[in-house]
């Protein structure tokens, strides 16, 4: 079956490290897992991580890339693919797709059956295929972690990335006031147009906000520390711009904030995300679908990292 797997590994350029080529048809490990004939795909920042080896070594090469996944299970059924895999070898417990077992960009990708989460009629493969990682992860921070509430304002930094993009729109969706930052006067006229109130990055509020969604870290945590109100939630799935920002501990104390931790989320939730999806009419922030054979092409828009937005794979051109 074609792929676009990892043959090497290139820290300096990621995309001399991608082939697209033949690779064997997917193995089942064990009883319960099943084949899935994948229809769209979507690119992560951890697929270009992966090509540059963080998360693999060099003896799990080639491995296919890719989290995210909407196809058609055995029975015919579309579904949608939940990308996080119980692993008891894995540190963390568990392992995502492209890690320890071959990932989505292929025809066809195997997965344990209780992965298999039925999508929606009224959400399209291309947009299913937007909401395991990024989506998902956005959810969860918004909802489990950063538990919003009626009433309350949302703070997003660093609103051109995937995560973020997707948390502007679910936080709109769900009916909260939004800030969002961005460094980029083009990408702020285009959050705004998601219905957030677009500010520089580190700009002043004209409120406190009672959930912060982080993605970026050092370079805005600060600013995260002083938008928030007193006993809001900051929560953190990523820090693009490093992992050590310097922590007022006095503004932590004495506003009563908590700084939480969020990965990913579980299979229910992604269930519920596309249920919220398919109620409301949401459409994730599509930058570009490419077509299967144009995947060279798709990987090095998400290596530029002037988009806006998730990089789609249509599996069936
Ligand atoms: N834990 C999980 O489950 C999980 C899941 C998905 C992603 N992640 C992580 O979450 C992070 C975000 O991923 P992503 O793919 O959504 O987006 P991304 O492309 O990595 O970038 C996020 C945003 O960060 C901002 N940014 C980057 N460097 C910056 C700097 N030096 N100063 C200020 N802002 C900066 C940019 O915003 P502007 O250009 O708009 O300013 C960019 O759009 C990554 O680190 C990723 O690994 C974690």
């Amino acid at each position: 079956m074609r792929a676009a797997y990892a043959s090497a590994f290139d820290d300096a350029n990621p995309l001399a490290a991608l082939t697209v080529g033949e690779r064997p048809e997917p193995e089942l490990p064990e009883p319960d897992w099943v084949t899935v004939e994948v229809r769209a795909s979507s690119l992560n920042h951890h697929d270009l991580w992966s090509l540059r080896g963080v998360g693999l070594s060099a003896g799990q090469l080639p491995m296919v890339l890719g989290c995210d996944a909407a196809g058609v299970d055995p029975s015919g059924a579309e579904v949608v693919v939940y990308p996080v895999v119980s692993d008891p070898g894995d540190p963390r417990g568990y392992s995502i797709l492209s890690e320890r077992h071959p990932g989505t960009l292929a025809e066809r990708v195997a997965v344990p059956r209780a992965n298999l989460v039925p999508k929606p009629a009224g959400v399209s493969f291309v947009d299913a295929a937007c909401l395991p990682t990024a989506w998902l992860t956005a959810y969860r921070m918004l909802t489990t972690r950063g538990r919003v509430a009626d009433g309350e304002a949302v703070l997003v930094q660093g609103a051109g990335g995937g995560v973020a993009t997707a948390a502007v729109v679910l936080a709109v969706a769900l009916g909260k006031r939004v800030y969002a930052t961005s460094r980029d006067p083009g990408k702020r006229e285009r959050i705004a147009e998601l219905g957030a109130t677009a500010l520089e990055s580190g700009a002043r509020l004209p409120e406190r906000v009672d959930v912060v969604i982080e993605t970026v870290g050092a370079a805005t945590f600060d600013h995260s520390l002083k938008s928030a109100a007193p006993g809001a939630r900051i929560v953190v799935s990523g820090a693009t711009s490093g992992y050590e920002p310097k922590v007022n501990l006095r503004r932590v104390f004495a506003m009563q904030l908590e700084i939480l931790g969020s990965s990913m989320g579980t299979p229910g939730e992604l269930a519920d995300l596309l249920a919220l999806c398919q109620e409301r009419g949401i459409q994730p922030v599509v930058d570009r679908v490419y077509g299967f054979s144009e995947v060279e092409k798709a990987f090095a828009r998400l290596h530029s990292g002037d988009l806006f937005g998730k990089v789609v794979l249509d599996h069936t051109r």
